[in-house]
């Protein structure tokens, strides 16, 4: 199929890229470039060992979007543009809207026109809000806590409206949960400008030396050790459940709102210790105040995946902390 990866060129896309080329589908990257360089292109034609179409704009554009999916026939769109901090979206909601809600819009209207109706939505575990009940299964009430979260509800609230208005559409909203580590050739990975505020990316700058200690926020939270609890998801595993979707979506019409996590929470201090063993040496932590927003723990009910799309996550800890120390150090060579 010709696909469409709206921030194509970001984290996920970069590596949802890749797995798709492997796979003998043409995908052409189409990106902003807010968030990420246009290097990634050549380093993904340098995995895949063929040519990626690129195009540089902004998903607000409607004119060029349907310009850029008429030339390349698009048949599916998989939509990972966005922005993504939390804090910045509390502290600037408006951007948050006219970003993730108008620039979704702006890509829907451009589909219409061209009636290309298959559609990937990155959606987040964010729109839960405080757990009712753990695992977050697909139905738990959808409460978010911070503007970031509203305007993936609301993205997700307009692609249900759009599929009721026309049973054509095929359309899948996934709720990613912490996506971490890298692609094993270490030519792409998470790389955040300025001090990281996840955890992985920020533990890879203490094992390389440039930043000293990890702050471990709260440590007597009711959890096994008393740390923040999350569920940690190889970012090529993800990669390889919008595959699976896209190949589901291909026999199944109407909206698919699917969870796309391991099912298997780990405490902050359980990810120090695999990145330690990753990177063979110890890495210094120092305790600190609970962050403010942070739940103790949430993680997925994962079973809809592996129903709908054949799809679970296969790799482990370890390999996350592995993939993510082996970028680190190719990066900074
Ligand atoms: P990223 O910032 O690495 O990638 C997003 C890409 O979108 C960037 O390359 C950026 O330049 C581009 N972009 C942003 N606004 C754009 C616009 N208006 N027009 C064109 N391009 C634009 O982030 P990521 O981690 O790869 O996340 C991808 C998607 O997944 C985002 O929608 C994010 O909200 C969602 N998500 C991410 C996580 C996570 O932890 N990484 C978790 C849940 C959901
Ligand atoms: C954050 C976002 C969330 C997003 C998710 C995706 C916030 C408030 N939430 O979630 O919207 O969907 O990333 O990956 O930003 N920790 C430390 N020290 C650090 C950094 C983190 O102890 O320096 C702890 C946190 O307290 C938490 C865990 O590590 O318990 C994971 O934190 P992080 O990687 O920031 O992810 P989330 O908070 O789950």
């Amino acid at each position: 199929m010709n696909i469409l990866l709206t921030g194509g060129t970001g984290y996920i896309g970069s590596h949802t890229a890749v797995v798709l080329a492997q796979a003998g589908h043409k995908v052409i990257l189409f990106d902003n470039l807010c968030n990420s360089s246009n290097e990634v292109v050549g380093r993904l034609e340098k995995i895949v060992g063929k040519k990626i179409d690129f195009a540089e704009g902004d998903v607000r554009d409607t004119a060029l979007l349907i310009e850029v999916m008429r030339t390349h026939q698009i048949e599916a769109v998989i939509h990972f543009a966005g922005l993504k901090a939390v804090g910045q979206s509390v502290a600037d909601p408006i951007l948050y809207f006219a970003n993730n809600v108008q620039g979704t819009i702006s890509l829907l209207q451009a589909m219409q026109q061209l009636q290309i109706k298959t559609f990937i939505f990155s959606s987040s575990a964010t729109v839960y809000g405080e757990p009712v009940y753990l695992p977050y299964d697909e139905v738990h009430p959808t409460k978010p806590i911070n503007p970031y979260g509203d305007s993936k509800l609301q993205v997700e609230i307009i692609l249900r409206d759009l599929a009721q208005s026309d049973a054509q559409w095929k359309i899948a909203c996934l709720r990613y949960f912490n996506p971490v580590g890298a692609h094993d050739s270490g030519l792409i990975g998470d790389d955040p400008n300025g001090i990281p505020g996840n955890l992985m990316p920020y533990l890879s700058r203490v094992a390389a030396g440039t930043l000293k200690y990890l702050n471990v926020f709260g440590k007597d939270y009711d959890t096994r050790d008393g740390t923040g609890e999350r569920d940690y998801i190889h970012v090529v595993d993800l990669a390889e459940g919008h595959m699976a979707a896209l190949d589901f979506l291909n026999k199944h019409a109407g909206l698919h709102v699917v969870n796309l996590g391991t099912g298997k929470p780990a405490s902050v201090l359980e990810c120090v210790r695999a990145f330690e063993k990753a990177c063979g040496k110890p890495l210094p932590i120092e305790f600190a105040p609970r962050r403010d927003g942070d739940l103790p723990i949430y993680y997925a009910k994962a079973d809809l995946a592996k129903q709908l799309f054949g799809w679970t996550a296969q790799r482990s800890l370890d390999k996350m902390c592995e993939s993510a120390w082996y970028f680190e150090q190719m990066h900074n060579k």
